[in-house]
């Protein structure tokens, strides 16, 4: 590692215009430019999110071309369904040290953006439709991977939900659903990793590019959330350089072979970009070189296995389980499907890894039983017979005393790049689920997907099902953990199983239609959208089985302030297995008005490990965040005064016990004018009290009774003002909206 760094202002003040324009767009596909006079060195960028695709010479952004060896750790959508901060902090920390081992200095993850409908092709990439899971898993993630000296790149700032048209599209968001839907798990990855940059999507938001925003790359990032580090654009994402560098953008990814740095040199010259905008840039580029390792990194590639395994086998979901699972070693069992045999585990695209190794089921299950019949049951690309496969499926199930079937979908079903357009597994696979659960004793479905799959057609068909996402070069070998009992299973839904793809919240507002796409759902994404509105699921957000069975009690929330309370449970595992359960806390704000809430919102969560027969104690704090929404006419947070339901989930569904608590909560004072309505004036906390008394008037008074004021509370002021003629004096209209904004009075 050598370079200067930002403070080296000798360094910068020596070069040309020309010389710094050039830092601020890419060499090639992965590196800067370097000016070796100045002892700035190139840095070197690689994907990410879930193992290093490093391609040492040359490369492309779609994955296409060959990049060395690495270890494929599980994709976010598993690590979502971890609910486990800690163990994305080690990912993160073994993904840095791969990167560096390569002479990496920033890897391109993670990946945050929330999964709007279950449709998107990139979902595998992202953790959750919840903000606070993916947020916490984000700061883990880095702070494991900066604990290295790599820097890591949250990615795609903002709005990024769909493949669709993504480097046109225009995400028609409100400003409210954007700060507590889409922007939080960055702005909690900013105030509490600080990572080394920010990757801005391809996508517009309101009309406007990512890259060239300046409300969202200064306003928002740096002067609220306090960004440090450089924003980089998506690989492809700038159309204009001169305009996205005073919009805030830092580096253009990949370099466009000089065009850039000759806009950008022209335009400060004819005087439309401040030179100081470049400096500013440049200055946080060239403090990227100080990233990075000095020396040798070595990776010890077993470890990072047995890491990947750990996490893919935490991540893994027990969606059902009528008396089936865990299996005994000693069972005939008939194991269906290719992807026993050719594991599905990561996704395609520009996260697509070269993986060091990988295990398959078939084998991995071999060390725990001596007796199993292996039957494809379908082909990978579709082509066989399909009726041939599933008669030797149907005929090993019927020898067996359970069978196992490995269904899902295929690379080509997913990826980067395009959305899908059903949530259903391929037909021929329900006709195998079918086929064969009708014969075997017992039937255990196992899924790989990256985006959710319906269940609908074969769930009851079956006797347990457990969800196992894309889990990595050791997804196998984690499923075989889980099916024979060495692992208790302890995943738990990151994204909500819906029954029908019409009952999802985007549904005819997703993908759009000529270059727009109307966030019409607003802040009721997921879950709230479901709970808000009482649609049934097949399995809501926060589901999950495990081998053991958990109670909790003594559930207390003790208001702690205005607007801060603490939740204190005790876990007691019941069963004869250690496991794991997640406390889940939600707030449901629903009966307060002011805006529109939702009926469940997760605002804490702790994953507890406890012994069989044990219990824990488990304390988490409610922050003002948890009970806040975002005014749009306070531009600000804001906690309404009034009751709070605080509900502990067993999923976002079902509550295993809830309490209601008051909070003071904030004194808001909006400023009265002529336009505010007859009954802003009336209820302001100010000005209400007194308005009778100022206002001397039999027909203010008479409009103030309930009934009247139900029917002319809407009434601008100003009216008001007219029908009261004479009664009223413009000074004390004028001492009275003084009074409003906290002056006089
Ligand atoms: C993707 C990014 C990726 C970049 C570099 C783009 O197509 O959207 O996530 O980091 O390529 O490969």
């Amino acid at each position: 590692m050598s370079g200067a760094t930002e403070s080296d202002t000798s360094a910068l003040a020596v070069l040309t215009l020309e010389q710094k324009a050039s830092l601020l767009s890419g060499r090639d596909t992965w590196t800067t430019q370097p000016i070796e006079d100045a002892g700035i060195r190139s840095v070197r960028m690689s994907d990410g999110p879930n193992g290093l695709r490093a391609q040492l010479n040359g490369g492309d952004a779609l994955g296409f071309q060959p990049s060395e060896p690495s270890t494929c750790f599980p994709p976010a959508v598993a690590v979502g369904s971890s609910w486990d901060p800690e163990l994305a902090t080690k990912v993160g920390e073994a993904l840095g040290r791969e990167g560096l081992s390569f002479g990496i200095d920033v890897v391109l993850g993670p990946g945050v953006n929330i999964k709007r409908s279950p449709l998107c092709g990139r979902n595998f990439e992202y953790y959750s439709e919840d903000p606070l899971l993916a947020g916490a898993l984000g700061v883990g993630y880095v702070r494991g991977m900066q604990s290295t000296g790599a820097g890591a790149s949250v990615k795609h700032f903002a709005a990024n939900n769909q493949e669709t048209d993504r480097m046109r599209v225009s995400s028609e968001v409100d400003e409210r659903t954007l700060r507590e839907i889409y922007f939080p798990a960055f702005e909690r990855i900013v105030k509490e990793a600080q990572p080394a940059t920010v990757m801005c999507a391809y996508n517009r938001i309101n009309g406007v590019y990512s890259s060239e925003n300046p409300w969202l790359l200064k306003d928002v990032l740096r002067t609220e959330w306090g960004f440090e580090g450089a924003v980089i654009s998506d690989w492809g994402a700038v159309h204009r350089p001169a305009g996205a560098v005073a919009a805030g953008l830092d580096l253009e990814m990949p370099g466009t072979r000089g065009r850039s740095i000759r806009e950008i040199v022209a335009a400060v010259e004819a005087g439309d970009l401040d030179e100081a905008e470049v400096d500013r840039s440049v200055a946080r580029v060239v403090k990227l070189t100080g990233l990075g390792a000095e020396g040798k990194v070595a990776v010890d590639f077993d470890a990072h296995h047995a890491l990947a395994r750990a996490t893919a086998a935490a991540s893994i979901v027990l969606l059902k389980n009528e008396a089936t699972l865990p299996l005994e070693a000693q069972m005939r069992i008939a194991v269906v499907g290719e992807f026993a045999r050719t594991p599905r585990f990561q996704g395609g695209g520009s996260s697509h890894v070269n993986a060091v190794r990988s295990e398959a089921f078939l084998d991995a299950a071999t060390a725990h039983s001596a007796s199993i019949e292996f039957a494809a049951g379908f082909t990978l690309d579709g082509r066989g017979d399909d009726l041939d496969l599933r008669g030797a499926a149907v005929a090993a199930a019927s020898r067996s005393e359970v069978a196992v079937i490995f269904a899902g979908l295929a690379e080509s079903d997913e990826s980067e790049g395009y959305d899908r357009t059903t949530i259903e597994l391929p037909a021929s696979q329900i006709a195998l689920i079918r086929a064969v659960a009708a014969v075997a004793p017992k039937t255990v479905v196992v899924l790989s997907h990256g985006g959710v799959v319906g269940l609908e057609g074969w769930h009851d068909d079956v006797d347990a099902i457990l969800d196992g996402f894309l889990l990595g070069q050791a997804g196998g070998a984690a499923i075989a953990d889980v099916v024979f009992g060495v692992v208790n299973p302890s995943g738990r839904l990151a994204e909500t199983i819906p029954l029908r793809i019409e009952d999802t919240p985007a549904f005819g507002n997703f993908p759009g239609e000529q270059g727009h796409v109307v966030y019409g759902e607003r802040t009721l994404v997921g879950y709230r959208w479901y709970a808000t509105r009482g649609i049934p699921v097949r399995y809501p957000f926060g589901h999950g089985l495990s081998y053991s069975t958990f109670r909790t009690s003594g559930f207390t929330v003790t208001v702690t302030g205005d607007d801060t309370a603490t939740v204190r449970v005790t876990v007691e595992n019941t069963g004869t297995r250690d496991g794991a359960h997640v406390v889940q806390v939600y707030v449901d704000a629903s009966a307060l008005g002011t805006v529109q809430r939702s009926a469940r919102e997760l605002r804490a969560f702790r994953k507890v490990h406890v012994p069989a027969g044990g219990a824990v104690e488990v304390e988490l704090e409610l922050d003002r965040r948890g009970f806040a929404y975002w005014d749009v006419d306070l531009h600000d947070w804001v906690v309404t005064p009034g009751s709070y339901r605080v509900i502990l989930g067993r999923d976002a569904f079902a509550v295993d016990a809830e309490t209601t608590i008051d909070l003071v909560g904030d004194r808001i004072n909006r400023e009265l004018t002529m336009g505010s309505t007859a009954q802003e004036w009336f209820e302001h906390s100010v000005v209400g009290p007194v308005l009778l008394d100022t206002i001397q008037s039999d027909l203010l008074r008479a409009m103030a009774q309930p009934e009247a004021l139900r029917m002319l509370g809407s009434l601008p002021w100003q009216k008001i003002v007219n029908l009261l003629g004479d009664s009223v004096s413009r000074d004390d209209v004028d001492t009275l909206m003084a009074a409003s904004r906290g002056e006089g009075c």
